[in-house]
């Protein structure tokens, strides 16, 4: 297990431009990456391998969650084997490895060394996967997918009413892991994120009649469906390092920046990636109706774009002649810049903190989040 929770590690940094030339410094472990463009490593400041730096804190990640998972059940049941069927190593583990960064930066700054402290934020890290892997379960109902990271999805395997309550049960237990951090404030910003991912699924259902209020919808969803997990654990981290009122917006700010710049390059690799490397079929979004800030881009360029949006894609052709459209549009670069503006501000709000091998890191993760492929 510990192998494939490292190479699920190692799938999603491998496609970052920024990391290709520094973990050889930190490591052997990771050495099958591409070479970069960046100045020759001797010449260049080497930035930390984010999830190499944490792998200690995740590397039985998996494990401990397998385990709670069956801690509450009487025999081996249909449940355990759901619960579980996600928790492969299969995902690129950005959430708990954001957590867990932003936790040790933030115990560097104040100079908090106590291995309680590290623990719990190790649980909030641990959370964050769960809550994700939970979300990801009932969005594969919802959406009807047929796979997940290249495997069948949990709903075609096991069908809709069976996986909706193996989703709910990993929330249960990822709530029996938050009441063990014993802190309240934790307690109410981690609950916070299951609200927010509901109203966010909500407000994917809607769709604007008005063109101008199209786009700050899309990115409010973007942010209680994506950003909110990010930027709510990396509060909470901050809380438990005992951050005071500032220190901990700028947490959540980080967390929150990264987060919509993970949504908006999540919504471009969906007209640019390939259904293999993205272990689903490409142009989902279109097909489910939903319009994202590529097609919102384009439709200065292509204002006929706008009766698509309206009927979601439902006329025969639509969805053709919407892809066409975007490509040639210049949309898929501006949401590529969008992306690359708020992961400015991402590394804006980390410049209060004390230099640290963490802070570094996730400056970095603005790279491998800006160049991911998949
Ligand atoms: C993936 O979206 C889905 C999410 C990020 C959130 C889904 C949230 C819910 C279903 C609300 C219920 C939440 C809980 C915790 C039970 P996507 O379809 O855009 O991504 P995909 O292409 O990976 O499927
Ligand atoms: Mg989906």
């Amino acid at each position: 297990m510990k192998r494939s929770v490292l190479s699920g590690l190692r799938a999603f940094s491998r496609t970052a431009s920024i990391q290709q030339q520094q973990v050889r410094l930190v490591s052997n472990d990771i050495s099958h990456r591409q070479q970069s463009t960046a100045p020759h490593p001797s010449l260049a400041t080497p930035t930390p391998d984010p999830f190499h730096l944490v792998h200690g804190d995740l590397a039985c990640m998996f494990e401990d969650i397998q385990q709670e998972l069956s801690t509450s059940l009487v025999m081996d049941s249909q449940l355990d084997t759901m619960a579980k069927y996600y928790f492969d190593g299969g995902g690129k583990c950005v959430r708990p490895v954001i957590a867990m960064c932003l936790g040790h930066a933030y115990n560097m700054h104040l100079g908090v060394t106590d291995i309680n402290v590290v623990n719990n934020q190790r649980k909030v890290a641990i959370i964050s996967e769960m809550i994700h892997t939970a979300s990801l379960v009932h969005d594969d109902i919802l959406d009807h997918a047929e796979t997940r990271r290249g495997k069948e999805s949990v709903n075609m395997k096991w069908g809709n009413k069976r996986s909706a309550m193996a989703g709910d049960y990993i929330l249960a237990v990822g709530s029996r892991i938050l009441a063990r951090i014993g802190n309240q404030e934790v307690l109410i910003v981690l609950s916070q994120v299951l609200a927010d991912l509901v109203q966010g699924e909500f407000m994917q259902l809607q769709t604007k009649e008005d063109e101008e209020e199209r786009f700050q919808h899309y990115l409010t969803k973007s942010f209680n469906k994506t950003a909110s997990l990010m930027a709510l654990s990396c509060k909470a981290n901050a809380v438990l390092a005992g951050g005071n009122q500032a220190e901990i917006d700028h947490a959540f700010d980080y967390g929150r920046n990264i987060g919509i710049a993970f949504q908006l390059v999540d919504d471009l690799l969906d007209f640019v990636s390939s259904a293999d490397l993205l272990g689903k079929p490409a142009a989902a979004d279109l097909h489910l109706g939903l319009a994202t800030a590529p097609v919102l881009f384009a439709t200065s360029k292509f204002p006929e774009l706008n009766e698509m949006i309206a009927r979601r894609f439902s006329a025969p052709g639509d969805v053709e002649t919407a892809f066409k459209c975007v490509l040639a549009s210049g949309g898929l670069q501006q949401t590529r810049d969008l992306a690359s503006r708020h992961c400015a501000q991402a590394v804006d709000s980390l410049s209060g903190l004390r230099e640290s091998r963490y802070r570094g890191a996730l400056i970095g993760l603005c790279d491998t989040v800006l160049n991911r492929m998949k």
